[in-house]
């Protein structure tokens, strides 16, 4: 399962990228005002300097016409066309607005997914990620792993090449649980990746081996 973060923080990416386990980042408005960034093509353009190339980053839409999603999908593309990969929301706009991106090539990420038929329907216009929001669906009082679950099984019965990234994404366990579902994709806070890779007894063991060492009084020069 890769790895994405979801986020507009650079320094989170620089952080993660440089530990080489982040394959794209995700980014949405609420993540972009929460940075307080004012020039979204600037951001973009940042992020894919940061990522190893060909890394996927999601700019996601502000408008609801077929006509304007697809204007800002081609202007998103144009600010690092191999790495943009356009937001689109699951509704009957976003569907319609995917297919004329492919057009031209350019590949969509259908976001706000809660259904399996949903994410059926978006396989079928052929997005090349689509993003089930588990801790949402958790929120309330849903089982989001199992609508994760539930699209894996149905793109594998029909063989759709649509990725699937396990999307709001609130702990680690979520992590873990989207990997034995076997998601293509998690997009994860910088928070969960933090919290994957600590663990206590990690931290013990690393400060034990330098106090025993520094007491042996040994060189390994
Ligand atoms: C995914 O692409 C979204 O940006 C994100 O996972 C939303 O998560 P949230 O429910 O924590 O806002």
């Amino acid at each position: 399962m890769k790895i994405f973060l979801d986020t507009a923080n650079i320094a989170e990416i620089k952080k993660g990228a440089a530990m080489g386990v982040v394959h794209g980042v995700t980014t949405n408005p609420s993540l972009v005002a929460k940075e307080g960034h004012k020039d979204y093509k600037a951001v973009v353009k940042e992020i894919a300097d940061i990522l190893p190339l060909m890394a996927p980053i999601s700019v996601e839409v502000v408008c609801d016409t077929v006509a304007d999603m697809v204007a800002d999908g081609k202007r998103f593309h144009t600010w690092a066309p191999d790495n943009v990969v356009v937001k689109l929301p699951m509704n009957a706009e976003g569907l319609q607005a995917t297919r004329e991106l492919a057009k031209d090539g350019i590949r969509v990420n259908m976001t706000l997914c809660f259904s399996a038929n949903q994410a059926l329907l978006a396989a079928h216009a052929g997005v090349a990620f689509v993003s089930p929001f588990l801790g949402r669906l958790d929120d309330i009082g849903h089982d989001g792993m199992q609508l994760v679950r539930d699209i894996l099984e149905i793109y594998r019965n029909y063989a759709f090449k649509t990725e699937v990234i396990a999307a709001s994404i609130r702990h680690p366990l979520h992590t873990i649980e989207a990997a034995k579902a076997g998601a293509h994709i998690a997009t994860i806070p910088y928070k969960v990746l933090e919290q994957m890779l600590k663990h206590p007894l990690t931290d013990i063991g690393i400060q034990r081996f330098l106090e025993d060492w520094k007491k042996s009084g040994a060189s390994n020069l």
